[in-house]
Order: structure tokens, then sequence, then C-alpha cells
């Protein structure tokens, strides 16, 4: 089944080609089941790459040279480290962070990106996607157990086994800026979540290099400094500028056009270009969620897709665009 396909990794070499270095890690061809349950707080698990996630790494339009500095990025912390490069020498604790406005497509570029990643390394890697929220708990000690838990034990016997990328999504759940905790909340607790985060990350960083983290989040200002700065790289993703904007509608109507092949001609009306530049300061997922709110303008189009009008898309960008200048 796709994504339940694990692998034995046997051992790691590491090739020099001229230079470059090149890392190869070579797994043997024993093919297996996860036959384990999903552990506690993991969402997610399957073998890198994976067509499902190259698909929605292409399905966020964002300047190119912002997609390829992230898997640049994240691709040289890995060699560095899988090929030995002391910590004392550069740091690095293979932490990737994506920080930007909600509906900016966070999380469907950390899941590209992880098997973006994966394509680069030979014999691919293991994906696991952690639920922040599965952690945190209101009873004492609880949080900063269950975090010891994963990062201490779950996550290093992945990481024993081969390359691992993890998906850290809001993660300002788990390192919270320490510094703005208010007396509310249990603060003792969330206080040591985030030291043991930051422990535990030092740990797993000098012992697995081929082990990668990437988180995101909504709220810079709500993550721990000492989080941060174990980041080796943080990118801000934007909202969508023009020429995204443009990409992202004509996408979603020619998704849509899939099924109701109507629909397409308004990509080339008059409006569709007034209904681009109208939506400035909107998000990727409000501009595809858009398209349907549209579609609900009128009965015919409610019914058939394929039916809706300029004129109703227009109405619907106005009114989106309003929403966004009240907030
Ligand atoms: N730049 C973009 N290009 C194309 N689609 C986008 C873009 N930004 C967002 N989307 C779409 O919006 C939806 C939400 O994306 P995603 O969940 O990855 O956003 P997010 O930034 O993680 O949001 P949140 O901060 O609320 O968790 C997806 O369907 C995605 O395709
Ligand atoms: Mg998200």
């Amino acid at each position: 089944m796709l994504g339940r396909l694990g692998y034995e990794y046997s051992h790691n070499r590491i090739l020099r080609n001229g230079s470059n270095f090149l890392v190869v890690m070579s797994i043997n061809s024993t093919k297996r089941e996860f036959s384990e349950e999903l552990p506690a707080a993991i969402l997610d698990r399957r073998r890198l790459p994976d067509t499902q996630f190259d698909l929605l790494w292409d399905s966020i339009f964002l300047e190119k040279d912002m997609k390829d500095q992230l898997v640049n990025q994240a691709v040289v912390g890995m060699t560095l480290r899988a090929n030995g490069l002391g910590r004392e020498v550069i740091p690095t604790h293979g932490v990737v962070l994506l920080i930007g406005p909600p509906g900016t497509g966070k999380t469907s570029l950390a899941r590209g990106l992880a098997s973006r990643i994966a394509s680069v390394i030979s014999g691919g890697a293991t994906f696991l996607e952690i639920e922040p929220h599965a952690l945190t708990s209101s009873a004492m000690g609880k949080t900063q157990r269950e975090v010891t838990k994963l990062l201490g034990s779950t996550i290093p016997e992945y990481a024993a086994a081969g390359p691992v990328i993890v998906l850290l999504d809001e993660v300002e759940t788990l390192a919270t800026d320490r510094q703005k905790l208010s007396m509310e909340a249990n603060p003792i607790d969330v206080h040591r979540a985030t030291d043991a985060v930051l422990a535990q990350l030092d740990h797993l960083a000098e012992k697995y290099s081929r082990l990668l983290f990437i988180a995101t989040s909504n709220f810079e200002g709500a993550i721990d400094e000492a989080f941060l700065s174990r980041c080796d790289l943080v990118i801000q993703v934007p909202l969508p500028n023009t020429e995204a904007r443009r990409s992202i509608l004509k996408d979603t109507i020619e998704g849509l056009g899939k099924q109701f092949p109507a629909v397409r001609k308004l990509i080339s009306s008059t409006e569709f270009e007034k209904v681009v530049q109208i939506s400035n300061g909107v998000d990727g997922r409000s501009l595809r969620k858009m398209i349907a709110s549209a579609c609900a303008y009128k009965k015919e189009s409610a019914i058939d897709p394929g039916k809706l009008t300029a004129e109703s898309l227009l109405k619907a960008a106005v009114a989106l665009a309003a929403t966004k200048r009240v907030k």
C-alpha cells in the first residue's frame, strides 16, 4: 500500500566526487511493511520519495529561487553532517523552519520538501509527521515526559535504521517562547517541555547525521529564541504575489475544469485579471476556496460549476478582499 513500505538499512557509504562530496546512503533491498502500529504522537509515517508529496510540492506557487534554496539548504546540512564535519566547525542541527501567515502553503511545502530531499538520498528516507497537540497536556509534567519519549526514544529508533525526515507542524506548540509565558496554563510545565525539546535536539544533532526536522509556524514571536537559533535555515513563506495569485487561480480553475470543462473559459475573461489584482493580500488557501464560494452565488453554478460566470467570480473576489482589509 502506498506509503506503507519500509526498508531495512544495512550500511552507509560516502564517496568523493572530485572536490564535491557525494553522500551515498545505501540500503539492502529487503522491503518490509511498517509492521508496528503508528507510535504515539506520530500522525503519518511513510517511505520517501512519495508521489503524493511531489504533487504537493508542484502545487505551491512560489518564486523558484525560494524552492531551490529550501532544497539546497536542507541537502547541504545533511551532506556536511554525513561527511563528519564537526559540530564545533558549523553547529548544524538539521532543522529547517518555514514561517508565514496561515494558508500560505507551509505544510504542503514541508511535505513536498521532504520528498524532494529524499529523492537525492540514495535509498530514500522515512517520513514521520508529529502531531504536536498529542504531546501537550495540562497534566503536570506530562508534556515534558511525552516530548522526551518522542525525541529521546521513538525518533532515535527510526534514525538508527536510516535517513529520517520529521515534520514538526505548528512547532510553537512544542518550542514555546519561555520568556512570554504567562502565569496561566501551567507555565512551569511548558518551560520544562521547551527545555526538553532543546536538549533533545542537541543530542539528536550530535548523534544522527541523517536526521532532518522540517518545522512550520504561523507565529515567529511565539517560538523560543533558543529554538530559532538552532534552526539552520528560517524561510519566510510570503503571501502570494501577483504572479503567484494568477497561477493559483488558473490552477484551481483548470483543476475544476477537469470535471466541469466549461469553467475554463473564465481564465481568458477580462474579469480574470481584475480578480488577480483585487485579491492582493489574500493567501493561497483562501484564493482556492474563493472559486467554490463564487459558485455558490447562483443556484445554476452551485449545481453545475461549469456555469460559473466571470461576474460571480469578480463578486467573490471583491467580498474576499474586503474581509482581508477589515482584518
Ligand atoms: N503559494 C501557493 N500556491 C498554491 N497553492 C497554495 C499556495 N499557498 C497555499 N496554497 C493552498 O492552500 C492550501 C493550504 O495550504 P497549507 O495547509 O500548506 O498552508 P499552511 O501555510 O500550512 O497553512 P496554516 O498556516 O494554516 O497551517 C493548500 O490547498 C495549498 O495548495
Ligand atoms: Mg500548516
